[in-house]
């Protein structure tokens, strides 16, 4: 299913948006201080399936956007420069290597659109962030969809020989970490077949949660683009920097690509509120912390109940969580809905796992409660 249409689908409704009033929260890094506000019985479910950053928006943020407002008037291009100059400076990256979008979700449609041919195929992991299939389908691009390996690992070796088998140019997606698994792709072997990029062979890296990420030997393909003019780099503002609903991503990549993304964009994309919250949260020093410091604080309390049940997860690099729920993932995703809890939909070849958002502290507890509460009624 469309990622953006079952989102829709999901939070149509005024009671469920009622649920997202936002309160910021500012402690110490390390510290993380429950949140006054919660989606607690009454005020709609606890929303643990869209992997947004619920500690609410950053303060700063939140200063800039009420400094902002009495010039939304004018059109954002200042405030878009001083973005994208914020960002060169904190890539150390050129100007002429970024691109804004409306959430890195434009930002991949414009890499494909880029690099879509008349013999482009797509080769994207499955399961992954589908969006791109559904870019690639209306470029009328062939997609191959490459099983990830039975340790839900990306098959780099079936990508490729995937890529082989084909006569014409191959674009491949490629998300680390993973969503839904929130597994690291093998560096080594990512490297060496980035190594390839070329002008059959281009590369769409989805870095959404690089930030989140706790493994040492994990590398951003940023330092790649320099060089190379067939590969992009995709990130957001949606995840650690809890900016979803204001609409902010990048791209990073050669000029070359740049300007062939741009020719893609539509004029304008982005918006003053977007702008101006986002710089204000990548030069917040603390958020960063903050934000990894809560979700780490969220993930042991699920893992340590998890390991009380005897369910297994994978290895967690992300703002969630890929876990075991013994038993059908749809049914299980249907009663926690059941219990005020909406937690990831079921995604291809991993019936029985789930796809769990990491909130706040209090907000997993309430989770880890229900949790404990479905096995005893024998449902995990
Ligand atoms: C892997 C991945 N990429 C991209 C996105 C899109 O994020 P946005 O368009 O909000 O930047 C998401 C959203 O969940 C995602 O999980």
């Amino acid at each position: 299913m469309h990622a953006t249409l079952s989102r829709r689908q999901l939070l149509g409704t005024g009671a469920a948006l009622g649920a997202l009033a936002l309160t910021g929260c500012h402690t110490s890094p390390g510290k993380v201080k429950a949140m006054p506000f919660s989606q607690t019985a009454g005020q709609g479910p606890l929303l643990l399936n869209f992997n947004e950053n619920s500690l609410g928006l950053p303060p700063k943020a939140q200063q800039a956007l009420a400094d902002a407002l009495p010039h939304a008037f004018r059109y954002p291009d200042q405030a878009k420069g001083d973005l994208m100059a914020s960002l060169a400076h904190h890539h150390n990256v050129s100007g002429e290597q970024l691109i804004y979008g409306n959430g890195s979700s434009e930002i991949l449609k414009m890499a494909v659109d880029a690099m879509a041919a008349a013999d482009a195929q797509l080769v994207m992991p499955d399961p992954s962030y589908g969006v791109v299939e559904d870019y690639a389908l209306a470029r009328g691009m062939k997609v191959i969809k490459v099983p990830l390996t039975p340790a839900f690992e990306t098959d780099i070796a079936a990508m490729k020989a995937a890529v082989a088998a084909h006569p014409g140019k191959s674009v491949v997606y490629l998300c680390n970490p993973n969503n839904p698994t929130g597994l690291m792709l093998p560096q080594g072997e990512l490297n060496l077949w980035l190594g390839e990029a070329s002008g059959n062979l281009s590369f769409i890296l989805d870095e959404a949660y690089a930030e989140y990420v706790n493994d040492p030997d994990f590398v951003s393909a940023i330092g790649l683009t320099r060089h190379n003019p067939h590969l992009v780099v995709a990130r957001t503002f949606s995840k650690i920097y809890a900016l979803a609903g204001l609409r902010v991503g990048y791209g990073i990549a050669h000029p070359a690509m740049i300007n062939a993304m741009s020719a893609q964009a539509s004029i304008d994309n982005a918006n003053l509120a977007g702008c101006v919250a986002a710089k204000a949260a990548l030069e917040d020093p603390q958020w960063v912390s903050l934000s990894r410091a809560s979700n780490q604080q969220s993930l042991a309390m699920v893992l340590a109940t998890l390991e009380e049940l005897g369910l297994k997860a994978l290895p967690c690099n992300a703002n969630f969580l890929f876990h075991q729920v013994s038993g059908d993932t749809a049914l299980y995703q249907q009663r926690m809905a059941q219990a005020g809890i909406l937690v990831g939909r079921a995604f291809s070849h991993s019936n029985g796992w789930n796809r769990l958002s990491l909130g706040r502290p209090d907000e997993m507890k309430t989770f880890c409660q229900t949790l404990i509460a479905f096995r005893q009624k024998g449902w995990v």
